[in-house]
């Protein structure tokens, strides 16, 4: 069995979750809510590419979990009209993978590589010519009968995802002509995504409902699918004909989800740097070993939420819990100590 993120966390939570996934993704730049600026974009881009019969240009897509990158390259390959291949930073080990997979493309195809931050360096330096000339010059054979063979490509796309732009070696990064920053989501947004999916999973859920869940799947889609799914097992048990505020605020009060979407993980993270830091400047990385989390999950997944809100900032000298976040959680603010 796989190992169950935690519930809030915004990661994909593997096979099972992924066929729920699948009939939950949009296919059209339609049907897909919110990300207005980034969809406005693509359409004029999309339209562009289309009748001038071009590739579309490499599309770098970056943020937080579970905010719809993956779907999002999908509905791009669907709007082309064009296959799509999909893979991941870590799945392209060697020259040769990455080779197979070009191979494969169609003019106009695209490859959508997720995890971008993790390609192996040798592959990442080969995509650079096959992204900029759409050729790889490649070495055949081994010793004296090496030789380097130059493998023309056909146009195509590079969609690339990744929750860690910062990471991204500039070279790479210089080479995608659209790169989007992925928002999180308002609550107007989450609320329809949510009557949505309520929608596909033929369940009932009132206005009241929709907007308590929405205001507590922390800006994330994903999160917000989630938690449906498990109002629903409630809503069921408690034999209610639909799902509302009261039943969304019992479910989610036993899951430890707090009304600002905070789970245990941020609560405890806070709570450490109040108690422990006088609320900061604390490194990430004596958070990290406080708390017993990741680096890399608390910048890619806890923190963005936490700055977003304005519970945190971040300063030359670490991060630092703001008064609203002591007011939410009812502690008072220390204004002797700074
Ligand atoms: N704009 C949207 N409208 C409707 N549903 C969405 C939207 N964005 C995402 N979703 C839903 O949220 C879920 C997660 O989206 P997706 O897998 O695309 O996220 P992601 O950013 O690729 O996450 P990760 O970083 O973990 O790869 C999917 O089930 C998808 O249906
Ligand atoms: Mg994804």
């Amino acid at each position: 069995m796989s190992e169950e993120p935690n519930i809030m966390s915004g990661q994909s939570a593997g096979d099972d979750e992924n066929l729920v996934e699948k009939s939950l993704r949009p296919q059209t730049l339609t049907d897909y809510i919110g990300q207005t600026k980034i969809k406005r974009e693509l359409q004029v881009y999309i339209k562009a590419a289309k009748s001038r019969e071009e590739a579309l240009d490499h599309v770098l897509l970056y943020g937080p979990p579970g905010l719809g990158k993956t779907t999002l390259a999908m509905v791009i390959a669907h709007e082309m009209g064009v296959h799509i291949k999909t893979t991941s930073g870590p799945a392209i080990e060697k020259p040769g993978d990455l080779v197979a997979l070009l191979n494969e493309l169609q003019p106009g195809d695209v490859l959508f590589i997720d995890e971008i931050h993790r390609l192996p360096k040798v592959v990442e330096e080969m995509l650079y010519s096959a992204m900029e000339d759409f050729y790889i010059d490649i070495v055949v054979g081994e010793g004296p009968t090496a030789h380097p063979v130059h493998f023309p490509l056909p146009p195509f796309t590079l969609i690339g995802a990744t929750t860690r732009a910062g990471i991204l070696s500039a070279p790479l990064r210089d080479r995608f002509g659209i790169v989007e920053h992925m928002a999180y989501y308002n609550a107007d947004e989450l609320n329809q995504i949510i009557i949505r999916s309520a929608g596909i999973f033929q369940t009932k859920i009132d206005d009241s409902g929709a907007h308590e869940l929405a205001l507590r799947s922390r800006g994330t889609p994903r999160i917000a699918n989630r938690l449906l799914k498990r109002v629903r097992d409630f809503a069921q048990v408690a034999q209610k004909p639909a799902i509302d505020s009261d039943i969304v605020t019992k479910a989610l009060n036993l899951l430890q989800v707090d009304d600002q979407g905070l789970d245990e993980v941020d609560r405890k993270m806070l709570m450490t740097m109040i108690n422990f830091y006088h609320g900061g400047p604390v490194g990430v990385k004596t958070i990290a070993a406080n708390i017993g989390e990741e680096v890399d999950t608390i910048e890619s997944m806890y923190e963005p939420y936490l700055l977003q809100i304005g519970y945190l900032s971040r300063t030359p000298r670490g991060r630092v819990v703001t008064p609203a976040a002591y007011q939410h959680l009812g502690i008072e603010y220390p204004h002797d100590q700074r």
